[in-house]
């Protein structure tokens, strides 16, 4: 009978037809707070698989793929062109294994290393300090270090400090002068170790907060200009002990943000495909990444405790979806492909991030460039775009723009085998010359949903709209067909008296901009 109904449905070109209410939602733009911190679009590059190496860098005598110091030109004009704001680099379990002073100097006299996390590959230390820190100039990006801590030594992160920020004479200032950088960079963000409880080397909340504190007590500011900010180590999702423990005994004076991981991963032990998966798969990749809602509020509830007027930031410096990676490469090389469900965990996250803007001071999606979730694919010369290099490219809108709270009441349902998740995900900002931008995400596999937005606060004169939706949720774009997904012009929606009427195709990302 389902299947008769289904069919006549589709004959009458009703099929994409949800019998389900509107969403009603309010913008309340005359309560805005809240300032969208711009780093929340951030990124994170690491030495693992082919990020750094082939993905971003390919060597200063590459004469086959257009490049500036080994930098690939296309990777440096697509993330100007994304408004990448700050980068963090070089891991992940990677940092806790660097040493930065084998990165520096003339390349050929750099040890060559063990790559001992990301599969034991060869790691011959040719991208380094300035190479990094160039590179986030020449893509406008703020660079975000992360120090080792596991297997570092106190001196060595304090020394790396001295080494891009100071501008008088010292020991490391002078060595930068003589690696022919003359002027400091004058790097506010740093970590200070990555995943302690982990990779970073297994310690207690309580261990950490000791070493952590040893470490930043010795991270003298040398830039006389900004103060550092310091990011401590954070929790593995929702490890609510660990955020509570290092907001109990860090002073204020000694940190600046705490960080938080969360990966939209089903299962660890069984992680599915990335691009061939099966509607359960789309459901639980869901499922998971909404959880994002949860963690923020619930470790933003424990700062507040301790930090009442907000002055600590949460980082959320690695998220993103992580599935099996693609078979013909390394395991541990975790490449992989990037379709409609990416976007939808994109659009969905950031709105999340958005609507959090009094404590979530940084995002970084894992990672840019060929690994897990990527806003960039690259094989040999060919490079491509992903979705979710489309979903934050929509969004940059909201970079620094002011946050405007939303209600969203008669939520509709994205049901799955008697299981349901809200189906649609909303956050807004306008921006200093006033216009308004609404993102709109809609994660239902198979239902249109209608969403009436309500204007509080502002008269709206006019809209226009973009949107990122395809013929299938596993749809991808890959080096044969670079353009499948691409933003489009989108005229679903209706302006009537300061309302706005808007149709959100299944699995489709929306950005209206009002003015
Ligand atoms: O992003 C890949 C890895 O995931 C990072 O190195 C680590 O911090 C996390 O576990």
């Amino acid at each position: 009978m389902k299947n008769y109904l289904s069919i006549l449905l589709c004959l009458f070109g009703l099929s994409q037809i949800s019998a389900q209410p509107d969403a009603t939602i309010y913008l309340n733009a005359d309560q805005s707070r809240y300032t969208i911190n711009k780093n929340i679009y951030g990124h994170f590059a690491e030495h693992l698989g082919r990020c750094v190496y082939d993905g971003i860098y390919v060597g200063r005598d590459n004469q086959s793929i257009p490049n500036t110091d080994g930098i690939r030109n296309d990777i440096i004009d697509a993330l100007r062109e994304l408004k990448v704001p700050i980068l963090r680099w070089p891991g992940g379990c990677f940092a806790d294994t660097y040493h930065w002073m084998d990165g520096i100097g003339p390349q050929e006299d750099r040890p060559t290393i063990v790559n001992t996390w990301w599969g034991g590959v060869t790691e011959d230390n040719s991208f380094g300090t300035h190479d990094f820190l160039n590179f986030c100039e020449a893509i406008g990006a703020e660079p975000y270090l992360a120090g080792n801590v596991g297997s570092g030594e106190v001196k060595e992160l304090s020394d790396w400090v001295q080494y891009v920020n100071h501008d008088g004479i010292s020991p490391m200032a002078d060595l930068r002068r003589e690696n022919g950088r003359e002027e400091p960079w004058n790097v506010k963000y740093w970590g200070v170790g990555n995943e302690m409880w982990g990779c970073g080397g297994n310690m207690t909340a309580e261990y950490y907060a000791n070493v952590y504190k040893q470490y930043a007590t010795f991270m003298t500011d040398w830039t006389n200009s900004s103060k550092l900010y310091r990011i401590a180590s954070g929790a593995s999702e929702d490890d609510y002990h660990w955020t509570e423990v290092l907001m109990q005994n860090i002073k204020p004076s000694l940190i600046e943000a705490v960080a938080l991981h969360m990966y939209a991963v089903i299962d660890w032990n069984d992680k599915g495909p990335s691009y061939e998966f099966s509607d359960k798969q789309y459901f639980q990749t869901m499922q998971k990444a909404l959880r994002m809602e949860e963690l923020v509020t619930r470790h933003s509830t424990i700062m507040d405790k301790y930090d009442p007027n907000k002055k600590i930031g949460l980082a959320v410096d690695e998220w993103g979806g992580w599935y099996d990676g693609e078979k013909d490469l390394e395991p541990t090389a975790l490449y992989q492909q990037n379709t409609m469900r990416d976007a939808m965990i994109a659009g969905a996250t950031l709105n999340i991030f958005n609507n959090h803007a009094d404590r979530v001071i940084m995002g970084n999606l894992a990672q840019t460039v060929n690994v897990l979730q990527a806003v960039i694919l690259t094989e040999g010369e060919k490079m491509i775009l992903t979705p979710t290099y489309h979903v934050m490219k929509m969004y940059n809108v909201h970079q620094d723009a002011q946050l405007i709270p939303t209600d969203i009441f008669d939520m509709p349902q994205y049901e799955y085998e008697g299981e349901s998740l809200p189906a649609i995900s909303c956050s807004a900002s306008q921006d200093a010359s006033g216009k308004i931008h609404v993102s709109l995400v809609n994660i239902d596999a198979s239902n249109t949903h209608e969403v009436n937005l309500k204007m509080r606060g502002v008269g709206t004169l006019s809209g226009k709209a973009t949107i990122l939706t395809a013929d299938e949720v596993q749809a991808h774009n890959d080096f044969d067909n670079p353009d499948r997904i691409s933003p489009r012009e989108f005229d679903g929606f209706k302006l009537k008296d300061g309302n706005l009427n808007v149709s959100i195709p299944p699995f489709s990302v929306v950005v209206l901009e009002l003015k």
